[in-house]
């Protein structure tokens, strides 16, 4: 009867461990459950400071269902407001925000991780949530390297990459992204978290990119070279890559199945002798040795081999019982 609640409770205590180190980092945004492999493909719990954030990617839940996870809720985090959100259809987009909207949905909010303070929300103009809870190991290593560098972050969208950086120290701050209304919630982390070295540009990456590097832009084949923002050429410190896996720009697609090498050679470039180039990739279907393989042999066809390349893996709250994750991060001395 009430299964979907006891998968979820289990995966709850079996993050008992990582609930002790939250605490003690300061973390309350963090996966409750992840249905793929904890019982229920394509439902995931999350918290997000005080909201928790349901999920549904394959298929709506009943509204049994529904009632079973609302009193998993009122049991563990009584004090949380719930929302749901079901992406089952229409190309993941939120299907069920108007009908079932409370005032509470649309309320702009704070959740922390790592002692970092970032804006939440139930519902917005989006889909996703504005801030993807896998990335944490990331964000993690990043606040703990960058004290007194230079970084730019590129595919930045709400900017926690970045503000990991300057709350960690950074002394300069570059994000990047075309989306202007991811970049407004970028500032508004960087406002709640008194950070002034932090920098925003709204451009397409692919010129931003390739201007930092030096290397000549190209539009599309067969297209007029559209406008963007000029900028001199720049090597920064750390370079945080961390493209979609497909999306169609006027200079040249995204793809992180076919062509990961057009955005990690202009990267790479742009990272300075003995810096960190940090990339991920988060395509289940790409092979981590053959990903990393191909980045071995980037760098050495672009003049720049790597000193060492390591994987991050993602916290446990995303649990992997092959040990592959889908989201591989990877970080590239040079
Ligand atoms: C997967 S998210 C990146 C997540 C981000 N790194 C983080 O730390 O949360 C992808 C982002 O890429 C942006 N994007 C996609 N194609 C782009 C392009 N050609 N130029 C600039 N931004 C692009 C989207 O607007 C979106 O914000």
């Amino acid at each position: 009867m009430n299964e979907l609640k006891s998968l979820i409770s289990q995966a709850w205590q079996a993050r008992s461990d990582l609930q002790a180190q939250w605490q003690e980092e300061q973390t309350d945004c963090f996966r409750i459950f992840h249905g793929t492999n904890e019982g229920l493909a394509g439902t995931t719990l999350d918290r997000y400071g005080p909201l928790l954030i349901l999920q549904t990617f394959h298929q709506g839940l009943t509204d049994e269902e529904l009632a079973q996870v609302r009193s998993f809720g009122e049991d563990e985090f009584p004090d949380l407001h719930l929302v749901y959100n079901d992406r089952s259809k229409n190309n993941s987009r939120i299907q069920n925000a108007e009908e079932e909207t409370d005032a509470l949905d649309n309320t702009p909010m704070e959740g922390s991780e790592l002692g970092i303070k970032y804006c939440v929300q139930g519902r917005h103009q989006g889909q996703d949530p504005w801030l993807f809870l896998d990335l944490r190991a990331g964000r993690r290593y990043v606040k703990a390297n960058s004290e007194g560098k230079t970084v730019l972050n590129l595919f930045s969208y709400t900017c926690g990459i970045g503000i990991a950086a300057g709350v960690g120290g950074a002394k300069r701050v570059v994000n990047v992204d075309f989306a202007e209304s991811s970049l407004a919630v970028g500032m508004e982390n960087a406002r709640l978290n008194n950070l002034k070295q932090v920098e925003f540009i709204q451009s397409d990456v692919f010129p931003a990119i390739k201007q930092f590097a030096n290397m000549p832009i190209s539009a599309r084949r067969g297209k007029k070279l559209p406008k963007y923002p000029k900028h001199g050429p720049e090597q920064f410190d750390l370079v945080f890559l961390d493209p979609p896996r497909w999306a169609k720009s006027a200079f040249g697609n995204v793809d992180l199945i076919r062509d990961y090498q057009s955005l990690f050679k202009p990267s790479l470039l742009a990272t300075k002798e003995g810096g960190q180039l940090i990339c991920c990739n988060n395509v289940a279907q790409v092979d981590r040795d053959e990903w990393l393989e191909s980045l071995k042999r980037c760098a050495i066809k672009a003049g720049r081999p790597l000193k060492s390349i390591e994987i991050l893996l993602p916290d446990t709250d995303f649990p992997s019982p092959d040990g592959n994750p889908p989201l591989k991060i990877a970080i590239c001395q040079l």
